[in-house]
């Protein structure tokens, strides 16, 4: 009877080694496989002939890239600096001062950090088969999605369906970026209220040979030589002394994709001799905004344990798999030297408190960003005229926020970059949004209506039991008239900015 036991047990055991082992190999392959589905390839000739390369700082760096990787120019570039002042009323009254890259600028369709990242991936879409539909991935309140649509539909006319895999925390601003995503027209759309019907589509999405996949945040190559152009075109403004040699930049990090390409921006200023971000204590400081990761940092030392190199998402896998395409292209090795940027001048502030629960905001960063709210003229450009405030929202952009301010109050000397990510504003197109919202399964609903306003700033609700879309439009801007801002403001758009 005993002996019966230990054999059953053992065989349980067994089994269940065996099944975990294959699914933990099942899990990497397609983790893997959404990595590299967008992939790499040589521009068209009509996309050379229609953007001029040469408003891409990766290619003023690297013009042998040229005609290696396919671009798109999607934003105005280069984004401007500009300077902030932040007054905070902790036991010590004090003013904090920074800079700030404002990349929430970088569109007047829809801006923020995810322009750069669709720039080389939208373009290699369309340069292997435009007809392909585009799966594009995030939770209920994506900045992803809603770029995705704006720049891949709308103006270059591909095939984008958004995959919303699950809710996030509900709040005003998620729920918008849902709304602004149904103002625009797409075949298909996905959400967690499909259940299996989901994961399916991911699946075939992620594994077909007839779409493409985006994964989470854009991470893969393609994204992240997106945004090493925007640290060369600030090592630029650095060099035109439009900025000090900063001694840190503070960033948010969901996918990690921009900081990844932050981190080989820096390797390859080095590389090139640039004779920036010489200042002994400059650091990359990457805040993670998901509680799952920052917890397994925490606890594992998730990023930067050498492990971390087999799991897709993680800096050094993307670091490593993006140096390669580099190389691939006839760009420069710069694995060796962005590892070490990333093991000697990354801090990744991963504190439970900050961080809160993925998706929105901290009782910490609310405290910060209801502040900062409250402050009129808050940001100024080189000029000192008064320039657009910071949309701190309680996904991203506050909690990064939230550490660099806490650094500046330990020392205000030091000259800090804030990497501003949240779009500028908040995009409605030609489609009925509210119409559409109130087709949704219900428990999509109950998400969006739960999610309230945090700002004064941005007053507003959704209500779609007794409400009405007049709630809420205020705080959208309609995209034709976001159009002729741009007629008024051309400067660095190539031809495609005149599609829409
Ligand atoms: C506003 C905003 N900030 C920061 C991030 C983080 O960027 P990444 O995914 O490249 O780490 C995102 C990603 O979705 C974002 O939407």
């Amino acid at each position: 009877m005993f002996r019966r036991t230990i054999r059953f047990v053992a065989k349980t055991v067994a089994v269940v080694t065996v099944a975990s082992g294959a699914g933990v190999l099942l899990a990497k392959y397609v983790m893997d496989s959404m990595h590299h589905s967008v992939g790499i390839a040589k521009p068209t000739k009509k996309q050379l002939e229609e953007e001029n390369q040469d408003n891409h700082a990766l290619f003023r760096y690297l013009p042998e890239l040229k005609r290696k990787i396919a671009w798109r120019q999607l934003g105005n570039y280069p984004t401007p600096i500009h300077r902030g002042t932040y007054n905070y009323i902790s036991k010590d009254h004090g003013t904090a001062r920074f800079y700030v890259k404002r990349e929430d600028l970088s569109s007047p369709y829809y801006g923020g950090n995810k322009v750069r990242t669709l720039q080389h991936q939208l373009a290699v879409c369309e340069a292997k088969d435009a007809t392909k539909k585009i799966y594009v991935t995030g939770t209920g309140g994506s900045n992803q999605i809603i770029a995705t649509i704006v720049h891949g539909y709308h103006r270059l006319k591909l095939n984008v369906c958004p995959i919303w895999m699950q809710k996030d925390v509900p709040d005003l601003d998620n729920t918008l970026n849902m709304l602004s995503t149904l103002s625009f027209h797409s075949s298909e759309i996905t959400s967690w209220a499909d259940g299996f019907f989901m994961f399916q589509t991911m699946l075939s999405g992620i594994l077909g040979s007839s779409s493409f996949f985006l994964p989470p945040g854009g991470n893969n190559p393609a994204g992240v030589l997106g945004q090493v152009g925007g640290l060369l075109e600030l090592a630029e403004q650095i060099q035109k002394k439009e900025v000090p040699d900063p001694d840190g930049i503070f960033v948010a990090m969901g996918s990690s994709c921009t900081v990844s390409g932050l981190i080989i921006g820096v390797a390859l200023c080095e590389h090139m001799n640039l004779n920036v971000f010489q200042s002994k204590e400059f650091k990359v400081h990457g805040v993670p905004i998901h509680d799952g990761i920052a917890g397994a940092n925490r606890s594992m030392n998730f990023f930067k344990a050498s492990w971390s190199q087999y799991i897709p998402l993680s800096i050094r896998h993307t670091i490593q798999s993006t140096c390669n395409e580099l190389k691939k292209a006839g760009g420069p090795d710069l694995t060796a030297m962005a590892l070490h940027v990333f093991e000697t001048q990354v801090v990744i502030h991963d504190d439970e408190d900050v961080v809160g629960i993925y998706g929105g905001h901290s009782t910490i960063s609310k405290n910060v960003a209801v502040q900062y709210d409250s402050i009129d003229d808050s940001i100024k450009d080189i000029n000192g005229k008064s320039q657009k405030p910071l949309w701190l929202c309680g996904h991203f952009t506050a909690k990064a926020f939230t550490h660099m301010i806490e650094e500046l109050k330990k020392d205000q000397t030091k000259d800090f970059i804030f990497w501003q990510t949240k779009s500028a504003l908040q995009p409605l197109g030609p489609e009925d949004e509210w119409s559409k919202l109130k087709n949704l399964p219900d428990e999509i609903k109950v998400w969006a209506n739960e999610g309230k306003s945090e700002s004064i700033r941005r007053p507003g609700h959704v209500d779609t039991k007794h409400g009405n879309s007049m709630d809420y439009r205020h705080l959208m801007t309609k995209v034709d008239d976001a159009l002729s801002i741009d007629n008024n403001n051309t400067q660095g758009f190539s031809k495609t900015s005149s599609r829409m």
